[in-house]
């Protein structure tokens, strides 16, 4: 069977991802300020059970432990979010010693480990201070932003293997000032296009502090959620859905990051929210920088159809698990209609469907070539139970992990550019609104001790990096457990 089974080359970049307010805790140690995040889960009904991330995963106490299971794990690479507020408390100002102290003892752990750091300057966690003076609504932001890239730059630059700019400003963006299911929940849909182009502003800004500090060379991206989404039927009124859909959702990044313009189409299907006159004279060549390669972010696929008669177009958001709001991230899509998708569904509620992936690898090839790929994030949440041995046999995730690992693998042999693959996630972690209740780790979090624990979806990924052969899905239950570092062989 061996013979059957997909290899990748030895250059194929395997990691796992994580993100600093969803793992770290110690809000208020090492001289850190304030962010949205803990405002926002800390505001009564924003987050599932109130949880917040004062504790998280206790990485920032356990990193010594956690880059040795990562290095037990195998990873060659490991993709970490840098908080704002632990370098400039206030999104302003020189750096902060402890924060980057933390974080240069992080890389420095890493590259003692054999580990790529692969820093991503901003995971969602922007400093209050910031906030309070209109967040990514205003274009100080954006320049704060670039001088902060400045500042981390200046402070780990010689040690990080692969930067990158912003996380899905997708959900910065729309799910921060349009749905209001994120931080800081505001629900202005105009004031969300603007942070569309000041987060915009800010990658273009950063790309170019990173570069001045670090030469034309160093290895910069940007990692986005573009959504997958399908025309319900062949009808023009659903494919022109869909195409509405494409552009405020994926075109409004790709085309000012990527192509130097915003498509017509959306400043067309919003002018009755804004002018655009946020976007100023030379702002486009800005945002347009070069770039090492695009990371994607996939999890699942979307369906819509245009919605013609009487019902409620405010009928209600996506349900893409991110939250319930009376509010709709798709601003400027009144008339489009969100369909259920067939299963099978993780614990989000997000329907699994990898060709989706497939599919969207080789459209950005198609769309960008010589634009290498990386698979930033991909992974999946299930109700994990510990069985009575003691082990957590999680046969979903790594059947989820399988597949879509298939399908990167099918998507390079049609010729798509794709480096490597970041499994979502390493440990279990603070899901945002969902708080923990939805577990995405390979290494599961015993929430009261905080002991991290090998499921066997960590087990099968360890064998699939060491063999670079995707594995069978079966042989996940039956791989050893390692020996906790430091401890007695047998
Ligand atoms: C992505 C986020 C990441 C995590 C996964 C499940 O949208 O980048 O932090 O929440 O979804």
């Amino acid at each position: 069977m061996s013979s059957t089974q997909r290899t990748f080359p030895a250059d194929f970049l395997w990691g796992a991802a994580t993100a600093s307010y969803q793992i770290e805790g110690a809000v208020e140690e090492g001289g850190r300020g304030p962010s949205i995040w803990d405002t926002f889960s800390r505001t009564p009904g924003r987050t599932l059970g109130g949880d917040t991330g004062d504790v998280a995963a206790d990485h920032y106490h356990r990193v010594g432990e956690d880059v040795a299971l990562m290095k037990e794990l195998g990873l060659q690479a490991y993709r970490f979010s840098i908080a704002w507020p632990r370098i400039q408390p206030t999104g302003r100002g020189p750096a902060n010693p402890e924060g980057v102290a933390f974080y240069s003892r992080l890389v420095d752990e890493l590259l003692a480990a054999g580990i790529r750091p692969v820093a991503t300057l901003y995971h969602w966690d922007l400093p209050q201070a910031l906030e309070d003076e209109g967040g990514w609504t205003v274009r100080s932001t954006a320049e704060a932003f670039g001088q902060y890239a400045r500042v981390v730059a200046e402070a780990l630059g010689d040690r990080v293997a692969l930067w990158t700019t912003l996380n899905e400003p997708w959900c910065s963006a729309y799910l921060g000032y349009a749905a209001g299911v994120h931080a800081p929940g505001r629900t202005e849909p105009a004031a969300s296009l603007a942070a569309v182009h000041h987060l915009n502003l800010g990658h273009g800004l950063a790309v170019r502090a990173l570069r001045d500090v670090l030469g034309e060379d160093v290895p910069v991206s940007v990692t986005l959620n573009l959504h997958v989404t399908r025309a319900a039927t062949d009808a023009p009124q659903d494919v022109e859905a869909k195409a509405q859909i494409d552009t405020v959702a994926n075109e409004v990044f790709l085309g000012p990051m990527l192509q130097g313009a915003y498509p017509q189409r959306v400043l067309t299907d919003t002018a009755h929210l804004t002018d655009w006159s946020f976007v100023r004279e030379g702002d486009l060549e800005l945002i347009r920088q070069p770039l090492t390669l695009l990371g994607v972010n996939f999890y699942s696929t979307g369906r819509v159809r245009r919605l013609e008669d009487e019902r409620d177009p405010g009928a209600g958001p996506r349900p893409d698990g991110h939250g319930d709001s009376a509010t709709s991230p798709w601003v400027g899509c009144d008339r489009v209609e969100w369909l259920p998708q067939p299963g099978p569904h993780t614990a989000m509620g997000w329907n699994i469907e990898p060709q989706g992936l497939v599919d969207l690898l080789l459209e950005l090839h198609d769309r960008f070539p010589g634009l290498p790929l990386m698979v930033t994030e991909n992974g999946a949440a299930f109700a994990d139970e510990v069985s009575p041995d003691g082990r957590v046999h999680d046969v979903r995730r790594v059947a989820y992990v399988h597949d879509h690992l298939e399908a990167v693998g099918r998507a390079r042999d049609a010729g798509a550019d794709v480096r490597g693959y970041f499994l979502w996630s390493l440990l279990d972690n603070f899901e945002w609104a969902f708080g923990f209740d939805r577990r995405f780790g390979v290494l599961r979090v015993d929430y009261d001790t905080l002991e991290r624990t090998w499921k066997d979806s960590a087990l099968w990924y360890r064998e699939v990096i060491r063999t670079r052969t995707l594995l069978p899905v079966e042989a996940a239950a039956d791989l050893p457990v390692p020996e906790p570092a430091g401890s007695p062989t047998a």
